[in-house]
């Protein structure tokens, strides 16, 4: 069984992906019940926490519940890393995960995220200083490479692995491909194949249905699977992928009482973590996908993402629950 450190966890282990204003405490809690075994927050700025920016300090939020979670950071100084680091200890996580991956061009071009993949030195040295700095286990997400002529995972993961990383999450993409095209996850199985390696090495990307994490743990015999898109506004995913995983069968896609059920509770928890005014405007990028499908929905979508009152959104809820009882989702 793959450990991140002493976290022990189950056969092939399903891990929640950082993603920015997805990942955040409540989205994380309902994952963490259909069946996630590690989740992660989304990703958050060296520079913002040793700032004490607001926004920034926000995201270490974490419930008992949730555990094992890790934070993520990212950054290219390595003071401001340190001293994230230290700030983001305090507020007890079980892993702290390091963001090679983001491809986002403000990051990037300050050499963090993604970025860090053009110096490869200076991702080892990042690295191995932050393990020292913390007794937490650490991870670390990134991608294939910067580009296509720059695929050097196999030896990057090795050296980060010699610094003292305890698991490896990579996305099967290069940072010049930022979302387009197909993961590849040969690469990944590279990585695990190499006989130096003994820890972790989770795939990701295009995890979207239960039979591509069989291919990923049966043909490509990587350890896990971390999982992005497919779970926004679709917790379920998770459970569905180990039902298969169990029977080979799929479970029956939730109901339009569970799906309400849980987009009532999302949005509860996100009020109690940050107030009415935010938790109402940040949960709307979920509406969406809990209710995707139903025909002619506009008219009540419009109502979850236009309304500024709790109560006309949980109104929303109901008359959905009312009017669509028995929908079947496909
Ligand atoms: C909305 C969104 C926000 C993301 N934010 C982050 C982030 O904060 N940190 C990170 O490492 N990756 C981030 N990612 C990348 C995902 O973690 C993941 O690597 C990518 O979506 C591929 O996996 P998937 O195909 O399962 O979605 C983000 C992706 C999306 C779609």
């Amino acid at each position: 069984m793959p450990k991140i450190g002493n976290i022990e966890l189950p056969d092939f282990p399903l891990l929640l992906a950082p993603m920015e204003d997805v990942s955040d405490p409540p989205f994380r809690k309902l994952c963490k019940e259909q069946g996630a075994d590690v989740v992660y927050t989304e990703f958050i700025s060296s520079e913002g926490l040793i700032r004490d920016a607001a926004k920034s300090v926000i995201k270490l939020d974490i419930y008992e519940k949730e555990r094992p979670v890790g934070i993520q950071i990212f950054g290219a100084e390595l003071d401001s890393m340190l001293q994230a680091v230290d700030i983001v200890e305090a507020s007890n996580p079980d892993i702290i995960d390091i963001n090679f991956g983001c491809p986002v061009k403000k990051v990037v071009c300050k050499n963090a995220g993604a970025g860090i993949l053009r110096d490869i030195p200076l991702m080892v040295k990042l690295t191995e200083e932050i393990v020292k700095r913390t007794k937490l286990p650490v991870t670390v997400k990134t991608r294939l490479g910067w580009d296509q002529n720059s695929i050097k995972i196999v030896e990057v993961a090795e050296r980060l692995q010699d610094v003292g990383i305890e698991a490896i999450s990579i996305h099967g993409r290069t940072r010049v491909q930022m979302y387009k095209g197909e993961a590849d996850w040969k690469p990944i199985a590279e990585v695990k194949n190499n006989q130096r390696m003994h820890i972790p090495v989770f795939g990701n990307g295009d995890v979207d249905t239960p039979e591509a994490a069989v291919k990923m743990r049966d043909e490509f015999g990587l350890d896990g699977a971390m999982i992005g898109r497919a779970s926004i506004g679709y917790p379920w995913f998770f459970n569905e992928v180990k039902h298969y995983f169990k029977t080979g069968e799929h479970l029956s896609p939730p109901t339009m009482q569970e799906r309400v059920e849980a987009a009532r509770r999302h949005l509860q928890m996100a009020i109690d973590w940050k107030g009415e005014k935010l938790g109402v405007f940040e949960t709307r990028r979920h509406y969406t996908n809990y209710f995707k499908g139903i025909p002619h929905f506009k008219e009540y979508r419009m109502k979850m993402v236009t309304s500024d009152a709790a109560a006309d959104v949980f109104a929303a809820f109901d008359e959905v629950q009312e009017k669509f009882w028995d929908y079947q989702f496909a």
